[in-house]
């Protein structure tokens, strides 16, 4: 089993890598970084250029390929709406040709963003998406292209968080970990909700679905759904940190490009698919926590 992870310098792409690395040979892509992964070899591919995208396919000839690359800053697509068009849906037809010419399985990484956050019970995978900005339709549109093959599967995740490396982005966890450890106050939202999703946590349940021949569409998120400020308290509860330091406010003062609210997804078919429980939040702030303790990155806490 030949296994290709596009993106493999974001965070959930080298927890992709790596988990996948347990039972297969692993091939993973950077474009603007050199970052090594122990253990699975890496090519150059820029997802925008289709010679780059049919050599790196006749050189790794993949079983299966996952994409997680992608314009991911939601402001910043709004504003190069060019690029994010390029990137996020011509990257992945490209990609998803690929796939189709070399009888590829192709897994793609989507997001919670897609839904437009009005409903308050948790969507679920045959809800109707309603994409509320630019990146989440660009995204909305890579889904349907990735799903015009039955056998292809849509991964989506919400708000990745895990111990970074120096070169992966900062995560929302983290940072709130770093200001807190530092007793600065931090205001977080109120008013906006979606399931956090553990980078390492995120990575087992997509390769575990996509190795038993899961196609269509899972949520692959963590388990439950918490606003921005009880997040901060469950961080602060399992790292030991002041949560009195955190400030509850509104995301509307905040907030010039739209995203929904209350963006909770239901993981149920994925559980009853890996024939398991998905970690809560806070069973995962732990693991990250004993992570830290063993491998601190940034500040020693
Ligand atoms: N971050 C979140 O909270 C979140 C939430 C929901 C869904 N998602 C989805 O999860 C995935 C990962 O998001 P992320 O925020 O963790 O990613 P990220 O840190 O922004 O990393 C983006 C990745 O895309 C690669 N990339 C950029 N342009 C490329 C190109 N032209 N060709 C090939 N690769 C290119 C980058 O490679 P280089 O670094 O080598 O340039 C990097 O590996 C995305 O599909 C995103 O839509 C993210």
């Amino acid at each position: 089993m030949k296994v290709l992870v596009i993106g493999g310098t974001s965070l959930l792409g080298d927890r992709i890598v790596r988990r996948f690395c347990e039972g297969a040979e692993v091939w993973y892509t950077v474009n603007s970084k050199e970052v090594p992964i122990q253990g699975a070899g890496r090519i150059r591919m820029d997802i925008t250029e289709p010679e780059s995208v049919e050599k790196g396919f006749r050189e790794v000839n993949p079983d299966i390929a996952v994409l997680v690359a992608a314009y991911t800053e939601v402001d910043a697509c709004e504003r190069n709406r060019e690029r994010a068009i390029s990137l996020n849906i011509g990257g992945a037809e490209k990609v998803f040709r690929a796939c189709q010419k070399n009888g590829t399985k192709l897994v793609y990484i989507s997001t919670d963003a897609i839904f437009d956050g009005t409903k308050l019970e948790p969507y679920t995978e045959g809800d109707r998406p309603n994409p509320p900005n630019f990146y989440a339709r660009t995204k909305l549109e890579a889904e349907k292209i990735v799903l015009q093959s039955v056998e292809n599967l849509v991964c989506r995740v919400s708000t990745i968080y895990g111990n970074r490396s120096a070169h992966h982005r900062q995560n929302v966890v983290m940072w709130m970990i770093e200001t807190l450890a530092a007793q600065k106050r931090i205001e977080l939202f109120e008013d906006r909700f979606c399931n956090p999703t553990f980078a390492d946590e995120a990575a087992d349940v997509i390769a575990t679905i996509a190795l038993r021949g899961g196609t269509g569409i899972f949520h692959t998120t963590g388990r439950n759904c918490v606003s921005r400020v009880e997040l901060g308290r469950l961080v602060a509860g399992v790292f030991g940190l002041d949560e009195n330091l955190i400030v509850p406010v509104r995301s509307t003062a905040y907030q010039s490009v739209p995203r929904g609210l209350h963006s909770c997804l239901s993981v149920t078919k994925a559980e009853q698919f890996i024939g398991r429980k998905i970690q809560t939040v806070e069973e995962s702030l732990r693991v990250l926590k004993d992570q830290i303790e063993e491998a601190p990155f940034g500040k020693n806490l």
